[in-house]
């Protein structure tokens, strides 16, 4: 039989039937510990023998059916969750990072990662930030120390797309894994292992969620990393069973002893966000494709971004490494920060809010919020202009949507 859809995938995985009662999907199991007959089997059960659970800090049949159903998403060799993209980032970088070494990355980043990455300072880690748009760039800042390139897929809010297969070919010759932040396109809309990706960290609570029910994130391994020159993986015995030794060390170590692990509760509602995952997410980057096109060349507006757009300088390399749309995020450069305010502020129909992919739509200005705490010089290096508003776009009707913009341009900006 033909190999089964996305869809297909993500709906029938995770879930080992028959439930006692029947159950169509897994029932929450909202408890701390599990209990067993004997010594001998918990004893065995902490050796990682019987693959069964023993405490929720370090797995749950929740969380372990949602790990499933994003490997069975993403293709991914294995699938660590946690209970936020942040907890994701911070702890694969936890795992693998050590005094000394550097991440060599795209300045390009969400805020939050950006400050993270400061702050590795602190612990003897150097982060070294480069245009990622000039693979030469990448290859002149990597070293014998280099732990990880990071980058985001489409940065956020910059909306660059930057040649993933050019600069993977590059890293792979000099055996420096290539992590990417991926939240911003799903699965069904390209496919990682072709962009030359090696790891991945996702937000789940952006798309996975299904309408912004908690935050999650995810670990996503996709078993192609060469480990051999980082000196706290490679010093690692062999892992059992064919696991790599970034998911053995994030399961056996770095997570469970962070703490930061997703709460069964969350992996219940992300397990039922993925299922509905493709449908959301071609109605939304398909109200973004259209909202970008029809405020491109507006008067009262300067710049669009969206790399789905002609115009776009990464329409190209959009256009190779994606399967559907890129993403339902977009933005409008307005001309000035007041601008951008009296703007927002005439919009009724879209939500003034941080997040993205809700099933509502959403607009910030992220300047002003989201690198609120950065300096100028911060602020520069990340890309972030005073003038960009960024839009989420949600489930509502394209043609509202459309109207809420228009009159917003019309009645606020009006001279
Ligand atoms: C690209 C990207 N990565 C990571 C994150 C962090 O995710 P979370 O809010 O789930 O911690 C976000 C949040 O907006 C994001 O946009």
């Amino acid at each position: 039989m033909k190999e089964p859809q996305f869809s297909t995938r993500v709906i029938d995985t995770g879930f080992a039937r028959p439930d006692a009662h029947g159950a169509t999907a897994l029932p929450v199991y909202r408890n701390a510990a599990f209990e067993f007959p004997d010594s001998e089997s918990i004893a065995a059960a902490f050796r990682g023998e019987s693959g069964r659970h023993t405490y929720s800090r370090i797995s749950n049949p929740n969380v372990t059916a949602f790990e499933a159903k994003v490997r069975a998403a993403s293709g991914a060799e294995s699938v660590v969750a946690l209970n936020s993209g942040m907890a994701a980032i911070t702890n694969l970088f936890f795992a693998i990072a050590s005094a000394g070494a550097n991440i060599v990355s795209s300045p390009r980043l969400f805020g939050n990662t950006f400050s993270f990455f400061r702050s590795l300072a602190a612990f003897g880690v150097e982060v070294r930030m480069v245009d990622a748009g000039d693979p030469a760039q990448i290859a002149a800042a990597i070293d014998e120390r280099t732990c990880a390139f990071f980058a985001e897929l489409v940065t956020n809010p910059g909306m660059e797309v930057f040649d993933l297969p050019a600069i993977s070919r590059i890293l792979r010759a000099r055996g420096v894994p290539v992590i990417i932040d991926t939240t911003i396109v799903p699965w069904c809309a390209f496919d990682p292992r072709k962009a030359g990706i090696d790891v991945e960290v996702v937000s789940t609570t952006k798309y996975i969620s299904g309408g912004a029910t908690g935050t999650g994130g995810v670990i996503v391994d996709h078993g192609t990393a060469d480990w051999s020159r980082n000196p706290r993986l490679a010093a690692m015995p062999e892992p059992p069973g064919g696991v790599s030794r970034l998911t053995h060390k994030l399961r056996t170590e770095t997570v469970r002893n962070l703490g930061a692990v997703m709460t069964p509760d969350t992996a219940a509602t992300h397990s039922l966000g993925l299922e509905t995952l493709q449908v959301r997410f071609e109605r939304m980057s398909a109200s973004a494709d259209a909202l970008a096109r029809r405020f491109e060349g507006h008067p009262r507006v300067v710049r669009v971004g969206w790399p789905g757009l002609d115009s776009s300088p990464c329409k190209t390399i959009a256009d190779t490494l994606f399967t559907g749309r890129p993403g339902a995020m977009f933005t409008l450069s307005l001309g000035s920060r007041e601008a951008c305010f009296r703007f927002m502020d005439a919009l009724g129909v879209w939500h003034r809010a941080t997040n993205l992919f809700d099933n509502r739509s959403l607009v910030i200005h992220p300047s002003s919020t989201i690198y609120s705490t950065f300096t100028p010089e911060m602020r520069a290096e990340a890309g972030i202009e005073d003038d960009l508003v960024r839009f989420s776009t949600g489930l509502e009707d394209v043609g509202d949507l459309a109207a809420d913009i228009e009159n917003a341009l019309e009645n606020a900006l009006q001279k």
